[in-house]
């Protein structure tokens, strides 16, 4: 039978979620990819529980995560909940989104009443779980009122089966009307899940950072490390195939080997700190007391362990922020 390791909560920091109750790990683990039916379950339960016993109690997920079977991220981690998991459900950080599309027809994605009230139960059914940690509108709705997904949200909570509410791929606009009408209704709305990394600077160019910040909310941030590019895989060339998150494909505007070379640059700066270009880029969100949480994508213990190290430094000098920046924002 599973235990724990009982040293876990030394093993890694949690930080305070703004200045709600929620406390994340620093570092979160996230199944969109390589963890559904088609995967090697008991592989992927080995990297969950080894994550566990490294200090990670936070696993995200979303209703359509899961490749071919969509819902089968949600189905493998329910799997792990209901077994191995299941006397540690209390320390647990359970997420899931709804937005994206899981059934066919109108009520099958988006951020309708009917849409999410619906698909909450089908994510608790795979799950195995009476309730979810954070409950994440996935994508803004253009056609729906947001006043009715911000009640349906609120009523998920009611409901018991959400403890907190949270948005992702919104607007900045629209991240600070829906956290108006979440005050209003009283919802526990604590963090935005955004696309954000170290050559991914949109959320700060769009003011999206600041606004979490006014809130006293949190930013998980999603894709820490570009998918793998921000890994040392890429510093001998981007290869052709490589495949970007649309959210930070705009980092490729001036081509490949425009990336490439800050790639080479940053790791040049990782180094001086005594960190891989990955620890360096996930230390470099922590630095920001904003950033709650940062989510990786893993399928492998050896980059997990190497990747939680970043968490021992996450201090930059004012120097190397600014030399930072200054290979971000070059040409
Ligand atoms: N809200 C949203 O719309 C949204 C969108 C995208 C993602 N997400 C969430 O964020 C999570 C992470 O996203 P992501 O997978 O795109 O992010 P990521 O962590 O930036 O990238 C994951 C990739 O990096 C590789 N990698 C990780 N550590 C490495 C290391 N030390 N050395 C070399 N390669 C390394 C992984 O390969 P290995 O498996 O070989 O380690 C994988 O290919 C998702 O699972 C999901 O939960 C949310």
């Amino acid at each position: 039978m599973y235990q724990a390791e009982a040293g876990r909560y030394n093993a890694l920091p949690h930080r305070r979620v703004g200045r709600t109750g929620l406390r994340l790990p620093l570092i979160s683990l996230g199944l969109w990819h390589h963890y559904s039916s088609s995967d090697p379950y008991l592989d992927r339960r080995k990297v969950i529980l080894g994550a566990f016993d490294r200090g990670i109690y936070s696993f995200d997920c979303a209703d359509h995560y899961g490749a071919p079977e969509i819902g089968s991220s949600e189905r493998l981690l329910g799997q792990v909940l209901s077994t191995d998991l299941k006397p540690y459900r209390d320390q647990l950080v359970i997420t899931t989104k709804v937005g994206y599309r899981t059934i066919p027809g109108p009520y099958g994605h988006f951020l309708s009443r009917k849409t999410i009230l619906q698909s909450i139960n089908r994510s608790l059914e795979r799950l195995r779980t009476d309730y979810v940690d954070i409950y994440y509108a996935h994508r803004f709705d253009p056609n729906t009122d947001l006043w009715e997904t911000a009640r349906a949200l609120d009523q998920v909570v009611r409901d018991g089966k959400a403890m907190y509410i949270g948005i992702s791929n919104f607007g900045t606009e629209d991240a600070q009307t829906i956290c108006r009408m979440f005050d209003d209704l009283g919802t526990p709305y604590t963090v935005d899940q955004v696309s954000y990394n170290i050559l991914n600077r949109r959320p700060e160019i769009t003011g999206l950072v600041k606004e979490i910040k006014r809130q006293n909310k949190g930013i998980v941030a999603y894709g820490p490390l570009a998918e793998g590019l921000l890994t040392d895989r890429f510093l001998d060339g981007i290869s052709a195939d490589f495949k970007i998150h649309p959210t930070s494909k705009y980092i490729f505007h001036n081509g490949p080997e425009a990336v490439h070379k800050k790639l080479v640059a940053l790791n040049e700066v990782a180094e001086k700190r005594g960190q891989t270009l990955a620890q360096m880029s996930l230390a470099w969100l922590l630095h920001d007391k904003v950033v709650s949480s940062v989510i990786i994508g893993t399928t492998s213990l050896e980059h997990l362990d190497s990747n939680l190290k970043a968490a021992e430094n996450i201090d930059f000098s004012r120097h190397e922020l600014f030399e930072i920046d200054n290979i971000v924002n070059g040409d």
